[in-house]
Protein backbone atom coordinates (compact mmCIF):
# COMPACT_ATOMS: atom_id res chain seq x y z
CA UNK A 1 0.00 0.00 0.00
CA UNK A 2 2.82 2.63 1.31
CA UNK A 3 4.73 0.89 -1.94
CA UNK A 4 1.95 2.27 -4.41
CA UNK A 5 1.40 5.02 -2.59
CA UNK A 6 4.82 6.29 -3.27
CA UNK A 7 4.46 4.92 -6.94
CA UNK A 8 1.20 6.78 -7.74
CA UNK A 9 2.91 10.81 -5.98
CA UNK A 10 5.82 10.06 -7.74
CA UNK A 11 3.73 9.57 -11.23
CA UNK A 12 1.91 12.58 -10.16
CA UNK A 13 4.91 15.09 -9.59
CA UNK A 14 6.43 13.40 -13.18
CA UNK A 15 3.27 14.23 -14.66
CA UNK A 16 3.56 18.27 -13.09
CA UNK A 17 7.28 18.09 -14.18
CA UNK A 18 6.10 17.16 -17.56
CA UNK A 19 3.65 19.59 -18.25
CA UNK A 20 4.78 22.37 -16.35
CA UNK A 21 7.97 22.16 -18.73
CA UNK A 22 5.64 21.74 -21.62
CA UNK A 23 3.64 24.81 -21.22
CA UNK A 24 7.20 26.93 -20.64
CA UNK A 25 8.25 26.31 -23.79
CA UNK A 26 5.00 26.87 -25.59
CA UNK A 27 5.09 30.20 -24.24
CA UNK A 28 8.71 30.97 -25.00
CA UNK A 29 8.70 29.14 -28.32
CA UNK A 30 5.75 30.57 -29.95
CA UNK A 31 6.31 34.89 -31.05
CA UNK A 32 2.55 34.87 -31.22
CA UNK A 33 1.08 33.27 -28.19
CA UNK A 34 3.69 35.03 -26.55
CA UNK A 35 2.72 38.65 -27.84
CA UNK A 36 -0.95 38.07 -27.88
CA UNK A 37 -0.97 37.02 -24.19
CA UNK A 38 0.87 40.37 -23.27
CA UNK A 39 -0.79 42.47 -25.54
CA UNK A 40 -4.69 41.05 -23.93
CA UNK A 41 -3.20 40.68 -20.36
CA UNK A 42 -3.10 45.04 -20.80
CA UNK A 43 -5.65 45.76 -23.35
CA UNK A 44 -9.25 44.76 -22.65
CA UNK A 45 -10.01 45.59 -26.35
CA UNK A 46 -7.86 42.52 -28.04
CA UNK A 47 -9.29 38.91 -27.12
CA UNK A 48 -6.48 36.66 -26.76
CA UNK A 49 -8.39 34.13 -28.90
CA UNK A 50 -8.96 36.54 -31.75
CA UNK A 51 -5.58 37.72 -31.60
CA UNK A 52 -4.11 34.26 -31.12
CA UNK A 53 -6.25 33.08 -34.37
CA UNK A 54 -5.73 35.86 -36.80
CA UNK A 55 -2.24 35.97 -35.96
CA UNK A 56 -2.06 32.35 -36.84
CA UNK A 57 -4.10 31.69 -39.71
CA UNK A 58 -1.91 34.57 -41.88
CA UNK A 59 1.21 33.46 -43.29
CA UNK A 60 3.33 36.08 -42.98
CA UNK A 61 2.48 36.82 -39.46
CA UNK A 62 2.84 32.59 -38.91
CA UNK A 63 6.10 32.89 -40.33
CA UNK A 64 7.43 36.22 -38.00
CA UNK A 65 10.28 35.50 -36.16
CA UNK A 66 10.87 38.32 -34.06
CA UNK A 67 8.29 41.33 -33.24
CA UNK A 68 9.63 43.55 -35.70
CA UNK A 69 8.59 40.88 -38.54
CA UNK A 70 5.28 40.34 -36.79
CA UNK A 71 4.21 44.01 -36.51
CA UNK A 72 5.34 44.60 -40.58
CA UNK A 73 2.74 41.37 -40.99
CA UNK A 74 0.48 42.85 -38.92
CA UNK A 75 0.21 46.26 -40.25
CA UNK A 76 -0.38 44.67 -43.65
CA UNK A 77 -3.27 42.76 -42.53
CA UNK A 78 -4.32 46.09 -41.33
CA UNK A 79 -4.15 47.06 -45.05
CA UNK A 80 -5.83 44.80 -46.62
CA UNK A 81 -8.75 44.37 -43.94
CA UNK A 82 -8.77 48.51 -45.08
CA UNK A 83 -9.28 47.71 -48.73
CA UNK A 84 -11.46 44.99 -48.04
CA UNK A 85 -13.88 47.61 -46.47
CA UNK A 86 -13.44 49.87 -48.84
CA UNK A 87 -14.25 47.19 -51.52
CA UNK A 88 -17.30 46.87 -49.97
CA UNK A 89 -18.45 50.41 -49.34
CA UNK A 90 -18.31 50.54 -53.48
CA UNK A 91 -20.18 47.45 -53.83
CA UNK A 92 -23.10 48.58 -51.41
CA UNK A 93 -22.60 52.10 -53.23
CA UNK A 94 -23.49 50.02 -56.76
CA UNK A 95 -26.30 48.48 -54.59
CA UNK A 96 -28.82 51.31 -52.70
CA UNK A 97 -30.48 54.22 -54.74
CA UNK A 98 -30.92 56.01 -50.91
CA UNK A 99 -29.80 59.38 -51.45
CA UNK A 100 -29.13 59.18 -47.88
CA UNK A 101 -26.70 56.06 -47.96
CA UNK A 102 -25.32 57.23 -50.78
CA UNK A 103 -24.26 60.52 -49.00
CA UNK A 104 -23.01 58.34 -46.31
CA UNK A 105 -20.94 55.76 -48.05
CA UNK A 106 -19.39 58.86 -50.02
CA UNK A 107 -17.75 60.02 -46.57
CA UNK A 108 -17.30 56.56 -45.84
CA UNK A 109 -15.09 56.16 -49.34
CA UNK A 110 -13.24 59.23 -48.36
CA UNK A 111 -12.64 57.79 -44.96
CA UNK A 112 -11.30 54.93 -45.78
CA UNK A 113 -9.22 56.08 -48.68
CA UNK A 114 -7.40 58.04 -45.43
CA UNK A 115 -7.29 55.18 -43.41
CA UNK A 116 -5.50 53.50 -46.79
CA UNK A 117 -2.48 56.68 -46.49
CA UNK A 118 -2.79 56.45 -42.81
CA UNK A 119 -1.71 52.56 -43.18
CA UNK A 120 0.78 53.28 -45.70
CA UNK A 121 2.49 55.86 -43.66
CA UNK A 122 2.32 53.61 -40.58
CA UNK A 123 4.20 51.19 -42.68
CA UNK A 124 6.83 53.53 -43.55
CA UNK A 125 7.57 54.46 -40.15
CA UNK A 126 7.70 50.71 -38.42
CA UNK A 127 9.90 49.41 -41.33
CA UNK A 128 12.33 52.54 -39.77
CA UNK A 129 11.85 52.39 -36.45
CA UNK A 130 9.61 55.48 -35.99
CA UNK A 131 7.30 53.21 -33.75
CA UNK A 132 6.02 56.70 -32.24
CA UNK A 133 4.81 57.93 -35.53
CA UNK A 134 3.77 54.65 -36.74
CA UNK A 135 1.38 54.35 -33.49
CA UNK A 136 -0.17 58.05 -34.18
CA UNK A 137 -1.15 57.35 -37.79
CA UNK A 138 -2.47 53.62 -36.63
CA UNK A 139 -4.43 55.54 -34.34
CA UNK A 140 -5.77 57.85 -36.78
CA UNK A 141 -6.85 55.00 -38.99
CA UNK A 142 -9.11 54.60 -36.69
CA UNK A 143 -10.51 57.86 -35.96
CA UNK A 144 -11.15 57.76 -39.64
CA UNK A 145 -13.29 54.28 -39.25
CA UNK A 146 -15.52 56.33 -36.53
CA UNK A 147 -15.98 58.81 -39.14
CA UNK A 148 -17.24 56.56 -41.45
CA UNK A 149 -19.97 55.04 -38.93
CA UNK A 150 -20.77 58.29 -37.42
CA UNK A 151 -21.72 59.36 -41.57
CA UNK A 152 -24.18 57.17 -41.17
CA UNK A 153 -25.58 58.72 -37.72
CA UNK A 154 -25.54 61.74 -39.63
CA UNK A 155 -27.79 60.99 -42.18
CA UNK A 156 -30.42 58.72 -39.96
CA UNK A 157 -29.83 55.28 -41.66
CA UNK A 158 -28.52 52.12 -40.30
CA UNK A 159 -24.44 51.59 -40.21
CA UNK A 160 -24.32 48.47 -42.43
CA UNK A 161 -20.27 47.16 -41.52
CA UNK A 162 -20.28 46.30 -37.96
CA UNK A 163 -19.00 43.54 -37.66
CA UNK A 164 -16.38 44.79 -40.34
CA UNK A 165 -15.09 47.52 -38.32
CA UNK A 166 -15.34 45.58 -34.91
CA UNK A 167 -12.51 43.52 -36.99
CA UNK A 168 -10.90 46.32 -38.56
CA UNK A 169 -10.42 47.89 -34.96
CA UNK A 170 -9.48 44.88 -32.95
CA UNK A 171 -6.25 44.41 -35.52
CA UNK A 172 -5.81 47.85 -35.23
CA UNK A 173 -5.74 47.76 -31.72
CA UNK A 174 -3.41 44.68 -31.72
CA UNK A 175 -0.81 46.25 -34.42
CA UNK A 176 -0.87 49.85 -31.58
CA UNK A 177 -0.20 47.29 -28.79
CA UNK A 178 2.84 46.05 -30.99
CA UNK A 179 4.43 49.65 -31.52
CA UNK A 180 4.16 50.27 -27.47
CA UNK A 181 6.25 47.40 -27.04
CA UNK A 182 8.98 48.99 -28.47
CA UNK A 183 11.74 50.66 -26.27
C1 LIG B 1 -21.64 55.81 -55.90
O1 LIG B 1 -22.41 55.57 -57.07
C2 LIG B 1 -22.73 56.74 -57.77
C3 LIG B 1 -23.68 56.35 -58.91
O2 LIG B 1 -23.17 55.28 -59.64
C4 LIG B 1 -21.47 57.41 -58.28
O3 LIG B 1 -21.78 58.60 -58.96
C5 LIG B 1 -20.57 57.71 -57.08
O4 LIG B 1 -19.34 58.24 -57.53
C6 LIG B 1 -20.33 56.48 -56.27
N1 LIG B 1 -19.63 56.83 -55.05
C7 LIG B 1 -18.64 56.12 -54.57
C8 LIG B 1 -18.10 56.56 -53.26
O5 LIG B 1 -18.18 55.14 -55.14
Amino acid sequence: MKLMQLFSSSLLLLCCVLFFNSGVSIVNGDLITDTCGKIAAKDPNVELQFCITTLQSDPASHGAKDLQALGESVIKLIKAKATNIYSTIEKLNSSTTDPKVRKALQDCDESYTNALDDIGEAYGSFVKSDYGSANIKLSATLDDASTCQDSFKDVGAKFPLVDETKYYSEIVDIGLAITNMFP
